[in-house]
């Protein structure tokens, strides 16, 4: 199963970013087809509706075919003012947009429909991002994606890795594995020809 894993942050120690690593290594180790982004690869700039009728951005435009090549993905949100950030909104109202005149992105949820979705936050605080996540799922299930009814919230974040990125604590672990094996089960079911 071909997983497509991504975190909100471009902060250079972003915990999200540490999470999505650690997820990635869980799930190449159950056997999933791996493919670990950073957004800050990537030059998506501020959503414009004049800027897009000229062209869509040519990493828009490959951002849509890396996420469209993926039956599944793992996203791993911080959460900014009890919601997700902008670099994720803004990511994916570009992702959604159709682009005038090309028929293989004229629909507006090619890049996302049927996705199996696994949400993972991250957060020095006690809640972990929790309230991110009640808004990022509205967003994906608006794109008509599968997200999986396990979903996990890593809380005290900053505490939680060790120097070499492992995610220490096993209940932790345990969660994370659990929502990665849902998406990959369901991934499974769902895509299977
Ligand atoms: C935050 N942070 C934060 N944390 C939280 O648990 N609840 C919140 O509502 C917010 N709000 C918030 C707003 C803004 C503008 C910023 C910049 C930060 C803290 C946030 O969780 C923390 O910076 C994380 O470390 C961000 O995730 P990464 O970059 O570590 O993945």
């Amino acid at each position: 199963m071909k997983l497509l894993v991504f975190a909100g942050s471009t902060r250079s120690g972003s915990f999200n970013r540490r999470l999505a690593r650690e997820a990635a290594a869980m799930a190449r180790a159950a056997g999933a087809e791996v493919t670990h982004i950073e957004l800050g690869d990537f030059d998506v700039p501020m959503y414009n509706a004049d800027a897009e009728a000229i062209a869509t951005p040519p990493d828009v435009m490959k951002l849509k075919q890396v996420f469209h090549d993926h039956p599944a993905w793992i996203v791993c949100t911080p959460e900014y003012n009890a919601s997700y950030p902008a670099l994720l909104k803004n990511l994916l109202d570009w992702l959604s947009s159709p682009v005038r005149g090309d028929p293989v992105w004229s629909d507006d949820f090619r890049f996302s429909r049927g996705k199996v979705v696994g949400v993972l936050s991250a957060s020095p605080g006690a809640l972990g991002g929790l309230r991110s996540q009640s808004h990022l799922i509205p967003l994906l299930f608006n794109l008509h994606c599968w997200v999986a009814p396990q979903t996990y919230a890593l809380g005290r974040a900053g505490d939680a890795f060790d120097p070499a990125g492992k995610l220490v604590d096993d209940r932790a672990r345990a969660r994370v594995q659990g929502v990665i094996d849902q998406v990959l089960h369901a991934a499974a079911r769902l895509h299977t020809p």
